[in-house]
């Protein structure tokens, strides 16, 4: 199987944790593509009622168009469970997100839910986190004091551009500063030197989040509770 089969083993078998009367948080990216597409197919034959906040646009088309009901965060009282795709996570099952460059809307999605369920291919699986850059949100009022307080610190920060070269932005309006750097031997240090940024709205980091994983194996999906 090719990496994106893989992103499918993972997505199909997390579809089977949803149930009927859950208010669901859909993450973003070409894994949660397939999970939406699965939570679809389960609406349609088995008839559960659910109902969900996406944390992007692009999933909320999605997942509309497939007749999935869309929710505002700001209307749900809370969210049973949350299932987002990751771009590394480690075996403490600490996570990098953003590749997609939601991850402010995942993590506010995230951190609401009862419950969450991270899906990816086993390429996702590393012993360290680092060598996928991290990504983070910044302001764009003062974003350039931003980039080089990033810079000082020696976290590699590099503006993400589109293939024109002008930087993109993210459903805010923001930019993305990716860090490149290589290894995170302390993400607890790095996280909290990252919180305490002004301008810098969030960051990749999702650490002590996550409950279960499902990995997109050769052998098929494993479902991995998070212990720490
Ligand atoms: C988007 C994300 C995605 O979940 C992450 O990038 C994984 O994406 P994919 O499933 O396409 O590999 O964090 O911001």
């Amino acid at each position: 199987m090719n990496q994106s089969e893989l992103k499918k083993v993972a997505a199909e078998r997390a579809a089977l944790f949803v149930e009927d009367g859950m208010t669901l948080g859909l993450g973003t990216g070409s894994t949660v593509f397939f999970l939406v597409e699965a939570i679809a197919r389960r609406v349609r034959e088995e008839g559960l009622h659910i109902e969900a906040v996406a944390t992007s646009s692009r999933t909320a088309k999605q997942a509309s168009a497939l007749g999935i009901t869309m929710k505002d965060i700001n209307d749900v009282d809370h969210i049973d469970l949350c299932i987002d795709g990751a771009d590394e996570i480690d075996k403490h099952f600490q996570g990098i997100k953003g590749g997609g460059a939601a991850h402010t809307l995942e993590k506010m999605v995230a951190t609401t839910s009862r419950r969450n369920i991270w899906i990816v291919d086993e390429s996702k699986m590393v012993d360290t986190l680092g060598k996928f850059p991290l990504p983070t949100e910044v302001i764009p009022f003062g974003c350039e004091q931003v980039f080089h307080r990033l810079e000082s610190e020696n976290l590699h920060p590099h503006f993400r551009t589109d293939a024109d070269g002008k930087r993109i932005r993210t459903h805010n309006g923001n930019y993305v500063i990716d860090l490149h750097l290589g290894q995170i031997k302390h993400p607890h240090l790095l996280k909290s030197f990252l919180d305490g940024q002004v301008g810098l709205l969030e960051h990749g980091l999702f650490l002590d989040l996550v409950d279960t994983v499902v990995v997109g194996t050769q052998d098929g999906a494993k479902v991995i509770d998070a212990v720490r």
